[in-house]
């Protein structure tokens, strides 16, 4: 019988399963006119969960689980979009499931996958409020998938995507806040704009952020909003 392996980030991130899944997801939502939610989303969120569980102190093990929710989060898409982080979740479950012994770890990150959108908020753990963060703070020109300006102007998510062109987020453990920065090219689209599509998200981010303790900073071409 082959023996059980702890749940590790390495492990994870060489998984053929979740790779292929990952391609796969960016594939289909690039046909469906997505931006990017492949390989690039899933390393940016996946580090970016990985700088915040180091910032707020959490321990080697709690650091893994938060890289590993943040580089899987996306893997259900290619299944269903609208249910993807369920989708998900259970996919996770699936591939490691039989693998590991760490079924704390387990259920936590896939918590954190079925929680990391709005639409099913029921998280109650550090990895999914973790996640949340790192995922609706990944708004970059990068992520836009078409390269042609004027369709990009068409759509209000490419739009104001790609009229990002800057992008921070910072962790201070002593002011307990969480400061998340973008430079948003106002001759490409309005403030407003990225209000109308990312309200839902950063009203999301702030509860993640309350649930670790801390308070949720949003700065517009250096305006505040908290
Ligand atoms: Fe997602
Ligand atoms: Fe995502």
């Amino acid at each position: 019988m082959q023996s059980k392996i702890p749940l590790t980030f390495e492990m994870v991130k060489s998984d053929l399963r979740v790779n292929t899944f990952l391609q796969e997801t960016d594939a289909k939502l690039k046909r469906m006119g997505y931006t990017d939610h492949g390989l690039r989303h899933a390393k940016i969120v996946s580090a970016r969960c990985r700088l915040i569980a180091q910032k707020l102190g959490l321990t080697s093990v709690e650091i893994e689980y938060a890289s590993i929710a943040g580089y899987c989060h996306d893997i259900g898409n290619f299944i269903d979009r609208s249910q993807h982080f369920i989708w998900g979740s259970l996919l996770f479950h699936h591939i490691f499931g039989e693998k590991v012994d760490d079924l704390n770890g387990l259920a936590q990150i896939m918590q954190a996958i079925a929680s990391h959108d709005h639409e099913y908020d029921c998280f109650d753990n550090k990895t999914s409020a973790i996640l949340i963060i790192a995922d609706k703070s990944d708004v970059h020109r990068d992520r836009v998938a078409i390269k042609d300006l004027e369709k990009i102007k068409t759509d209000i998510h490419d739009r104001v995507n790609y009229a990002v062109y800057d992008n921070n987020l910072e962790i201070d453990p002593i002011k307990k806040r969480i400061n998340f920065s973008i430079k948003l090219d106002t001759k490409f689209t309005q403030i407003m704009d990225y209000f109308a599509i990312f309200i839902e998200r950063m009203t999301y981010c702030q509860k993640g952020a309350d649930f670790l303790g801390y308070k949720f900073n949003l700065r517009i071409n250096e305006f505040d909003f908290s």
